[in-house]
């Protein structure tokens, strides 16, 4: 089946699919980004993922490439027209559009839209059985993360030290010694006390779509928690601790730079949330 993605107003086949050389997202990495799961065709918390797109397009001056219902109407499109009935997720990027290359903003305000979709398996898999290993490097990110960038050298060099290390993360850490968040994940622990905890939503993170969810998820189960950064030593010590992100959903994380998370396996606190977001992810897009 040929995948199809939306380029600037059109739908083409993927391997046609093409932006100019001076996109300023290809030149300058100056663009947003969104990735939105896929539950058996349903695009999951797709609101809020729009929310934080609002939020990253104003913050960088942005345009909207077209309406926020339009921009609904063709992820709906990408996924109907890739026959995406089972699980996945959708990319959106925004970028500020093609201009002859110069750091100031162009005159226009034409911004280029790309979306693309593949099938991902989201609930299967060894990782949320058996757990993941994260390590820990320096956080050398700017001091904007909150904005979703495109820009993400510091995030994939993490990614890649984590790999080949043998790990699936790298939890980066402040200049004061607190974890801030993974390179495609936020960060959490069960602390030795039993205290949930993930670092406040503030510019040092992203505050991740499925991070809130989690937080809403805990709050109607009565599981307390605390907004707070935690230090890698505390994370240590904790009895558990797991990743939240669209494409990783819940996963235990057992091994910090090697060293054991409680007895080294899935925690009960994270299984528990585990099985809440499930269950959110299978409830969603009726009627929206
Ligand atoms: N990454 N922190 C960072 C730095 C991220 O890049 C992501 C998501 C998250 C989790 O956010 P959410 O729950 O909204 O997915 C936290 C996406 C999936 C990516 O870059 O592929």
């Amino acid at each position: 089946m040929t995948r199809i993605a939306y380029v600037n107003g059109r739908y083409v086949p993927h391997h046609e699919a093409a932006v100019h050389i001076e996109d300023r997202g290809y030149q300058f990495a100056d663009g947003v980004y969104e990735v939105i799961a896929v539950r058996r065709g349903r695009l999951v918390d797709e609101n809020g993922h729009l929310d934080r797109l609002k939020h990253s397009l104003s913050e960088l001056r942005i345009a909207w490439p077209l309406s926020r219902r339009a921009l609904k109407i063709i992820l709906r499109e990408v996924v109907r027209r890739n026959r995406l009935n089972g699980d996945g997720m959708v990319y959106l990027q925004v970028t500020r559009g093609v201009a002859p290359r110069s750091h100031a903003f162009p005159d226009h305000r034409e911004s280029a839209l790309v979306v693309t979709a593949r099938r991902l398996r989201l609930l299967q898999g060894n990782e949320a059985d058996a757990g993941v290993d994260v390590i820990t490097i320096p956080d050398i990110r700017w001091k904007r993360c909150d904005i979703k960038s495109i820009s993400l050298l510091p995030n994939i060099l993490g990614k890649q030290q984590a790999e080949d290390s043998g790990a699936s993360e790298a939890w980066m850490v402040d200049s004061g010694g607190q974890v801030t968040e993974g390179t495609l994940s936020n960060a959490w622990i069960v602390t030795e006390m039993g205290e949930l905890v993930t670092r406040d939503a503030s510019r040092a993170i992203l505050n991740g779509i499925t991070r809130q969810a989690v937080l809403r998820l805990a709050t109607e189960a009565e599981i307390a928690f605390s907004e707070r950064p935690f230090t890698v030593n505390e994370a240590k010590a904790a009895r558990e601790a797991f990743i939240t992100g669209t494409t990783v959903l819940v996963t235990p994380v057992v091994r910090i730079d090697g060293e054991p998370v409680g007895d080294g396996r899935t925690g009960e606190f994270t299984a528990k949330l585990l099985a809440f977001y499930a269950r959110h992810m299978d409830n969603q897009g009726k009627g929206t």
